[in-house]
């Protein structure tokens, strides 16, 4: 039994090992780790940080990305009162319908709207991004290798080429993105960009940091309770196995 666990563990160690040096030889050097509070088993989201960041995204980021998973009333979840919620999503017009005279008609969003993108269709958001495609940011998180430190590499990574860096026109140099030219021009750009409401000071990596943790957030909204479930599972487990560890010393203390 022994002999078996130490074989397993020893067989998904080399697993790890693969993939780690699998990752390495592919070229992308990744983002730099930076502190979350949702990372780890028992960590939870900071709201303030969640709200700040919902701000970001408000004010900077939601005029060329979509977030298309979130409805509105997702924000109570972060600490908006209802009547916040309603105010945010009247921002935005939907189309409805249709009428009577069976026409669709615009109306202001309601909370159980989801969240309003900026273009009608991708075609729509290329002509207008010269060519260029912002991405759904919903999942962006969850996609992209590194994850949070990723979305805060791009947000921060708009540095200087390296001289004799062949930039392509249209391409912005970024020292995180893949290929480091970005079709997405620098979005934060000046300390105090976006006003806090929380009166925190909104230098850039603040800003990028906060937004990130609002995307973490947009792409797995139930970690908080998923984690207390998870913990309560492991209680659980260790208890079970000291029962079932008494339960056999009991059993086979007949035996010798
Ligand atoms: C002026 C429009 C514009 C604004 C504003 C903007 N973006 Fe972008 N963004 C783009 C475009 C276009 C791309 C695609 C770039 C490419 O493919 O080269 C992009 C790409 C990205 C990517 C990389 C996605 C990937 O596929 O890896 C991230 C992350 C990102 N944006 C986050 C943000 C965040 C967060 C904000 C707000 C702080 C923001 N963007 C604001 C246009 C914008």
């Amino acid at each position: 039994m022994a002999r078996l666990l130490i074989a397993a563990v020893a067989a998904s160690a080399l697993a790890c090992a693969a993939v780690g040096l699998a990752r390495a030889e592919d070229g992308a050097s990744a983002p730099a780790h930076q502190e979350w509070s949702f990372q780890g088993v028992f960590g939870t989201y900071d709201e303030a940080a969640l709200q700040r960041g919902f701000q970001v995204y408000h004010d900077v980021c939601s005029a060329c990305h979509p977030l298309k998973h979130l409805a509105y009333r997702d924000l109570e979840a972060i600490g908006y009162t209802p009547a916040q919620v309603k105010g945010i999503a009247a921002q935005y017009q939907v189309t409805a319908g249709p009428n009577d005279q069976g026409q669709m008609f615009q109306r202001p969003a309601q909370p159980s709207d989801m969240f309003v993108g900026p273009f009608p269709n991708d075609e729509a958001a290329r002509a207008a991004e010269n060519g260029a495609l912002p991405p759904d940011l919903s999942m962006v998180v969850k996609a992209r290798e590194g994850g949070p430190d990723y979305v805060y590499g791009i947000l921060t990574g708009f540095v200087k080429a390296p001289a004799g860096f062949k930039e392509t026109p249209g391409t912005y140099y970024n020292a995180t993105f893949p290929g480091h030219q970005i079709k997405m021009p620098p979005p934060l750009t000046a300390d105090g960009q976006v006003k806090y409401t929380d009166g925190t000071k909104a230098t850039i990596p603040q800003m990028a940091h906060d937004v990130a943790t609002f995307l973490s957030w947009a792409s797995e909204p139930n970690l908080d309770e998923r984690h207390r479930i998870g913990f309560r599972v492991i209680l659980f487990l260790v208890v079970a196995v000291g029962v079932l560890y008494a339960a056999k010393r009991r059993v086979w203390s007949r035996l010798h």
